[in-house]
């Protein structure tokens, strides 16, 4: 079980210790090698995804990071600047299957802006595509054309996906839905798009090899408005790229903590690179302020999916649950009546806890 940490920028060398720190704890037989990605890396190398970092991620089984950029590299031109390492990976490793958990833990329902009784237990899983979709098809640009006898600026993309792309992570939806809640629900535009009503198609002819998940179809303009509405109706929701980045940061908001999501993106054969959801963080980096739960809940999807430990990820997630429970928070989830903890010290909680 080989896992490279890439820690990364910023508050990423910190979270991701902790997370690396319970890893360890769990006493099963992993073997951990750090590497550089991002700003840290061309600072080292001159590129944000040196060779050396390229040999141990493609070694490894799983590749827990932390986050990249900051500041300090905003100047760079676009091929050296940190995101390419992080774009270079994710593309590398052909992870196809973004997994955002958007969990509202009790003892946190106060940081959702929304009210206790729309939020309160909510626990959806958003499974996004992540390597086709309108943003990778092919023509796309900006060109000069003549339009109407006018010459004129003309931006173009195209949106498409194979039946094989959209049976794959249809696969993955359906196999988490089972483990799950039951209940997967499929976004859409099949009104006006035919690429989604291939996706709609290819949906309805899985169904039947997962007949213990219960599939809908939703439009993604109502899925939008549902989601802030309702959002307890859901359990796994799959969708395309596009629609997948904006529902999924719609969803995760829904919980108000930015440092309590974790994500992990998956290939074909439940490789995965796992890394909190929030940035690098650099106002409050090497101070011992960061919440490392997001990530040590990426190591706990990490265990759960790469892995097949079930056993060890629930024990992550409980001793997380348990931490909340006993009143400990950091500062970017305090409130008065609870402990402030900082990065290290919150760790330690969650040991203790294991
Ligand atoms: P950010 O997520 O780093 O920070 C947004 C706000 O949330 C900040 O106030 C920060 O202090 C707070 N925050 C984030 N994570 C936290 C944690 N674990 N504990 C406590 N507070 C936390 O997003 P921002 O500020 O837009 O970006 C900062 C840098 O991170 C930029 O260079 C950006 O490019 C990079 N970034 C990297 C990502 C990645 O590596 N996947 C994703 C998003 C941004
Ligand atoms: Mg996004």
């Amino acid at each position: 079980m080989k896992i490279c940490v890439l820690p990364g920028d910023g508050i990423g060398v910190e979270i991701t210790a902790q997370a690396v720190r319970v890893l360890e704890a769990l006493g099963l037989s992993f073997e951990i090698e750090h590497a550089l990605l991002g700003g840290c890396a061309v600072d080292a190398t001159g590129d944000p995804y040196p060779e050396a970092t390229q040999k141990l991620a493609q070694a490894a089984d799983a590749v827990l990071l932390g986050a990249v950029g900051g500041p300090k590299w905003d100047g760079l031109p676009r091929e050296q600047r940190p995101e390419r390492g992080l774009l270079g990976i994710r593309k590398q490793l052909g992870l196809f299957a973004n997994l955002r958990p958007a969990v509202l833990y009790p003892e946190l329902s106060n940081a959702s802006t929304l009210k206790p009784e729309v939020v309160s237990g909510l626990d959806i899983l958003i499974v996004r595509e992540l390597t086709g979709d309108i943003y990778f098809g092919q023509p796309r640009g900006i060109e000069l054309r003549s339009i109407d006898g006018v010459q004129q600026r003309y931006g173009y993309n195209t949106m498409h996906y194979d039946e094989g792309e959209i049976r794959r992570i249809g696969r993955v939806a359906f196999e988490a839905a089972r483990k799950r809640g039951k209940r997967l629900c499929s976004v859409d535009k099949m009104n006006v798009l035919e690429t989604t009503q291939l996706w709609r198609d290819v949906m309805n002819e899985l169904a039947p090899e997962y007949p213990e998940v219960a599939l809908t179809h939703m439009l993604v303009d109502n899925c939008a408005m549902q989601l802030v509405r309702a959002p307890k109706q859901f359990d796994v929701i799959v969708t395309g790229n596009m629609f997948g980045d904006i529902l999924s940061d719609e969803a995760s908001m829904l919980t108000g903590s930015i440092g309590m999501l974790p994500s992990a993106s998956l290939d074909a054969n439940n490789k995965g690179l796992y890394e909190p959801s929030h940035g690098s963080a650099p106002d409050i980096a090497g101070k011992d302020l960061a919440n490392p739960l997001a990530t040590i809940l990426s190591a706990a999807m990490m265990l759960r999916y790469t892995f097949a430990l079930e056993e060890a990820a629930q024990r992550v997630e409980t001793a997380v649950k348990k931490v909340l429970a006993q009143g400990y928070r950091t500062s970017d989830i305090y409130e008065p009546g609870t402990q402030k903890l900082g990065t290290r010290e919150m760790g330690e909680a969650v040991l203790k806890n294991l």
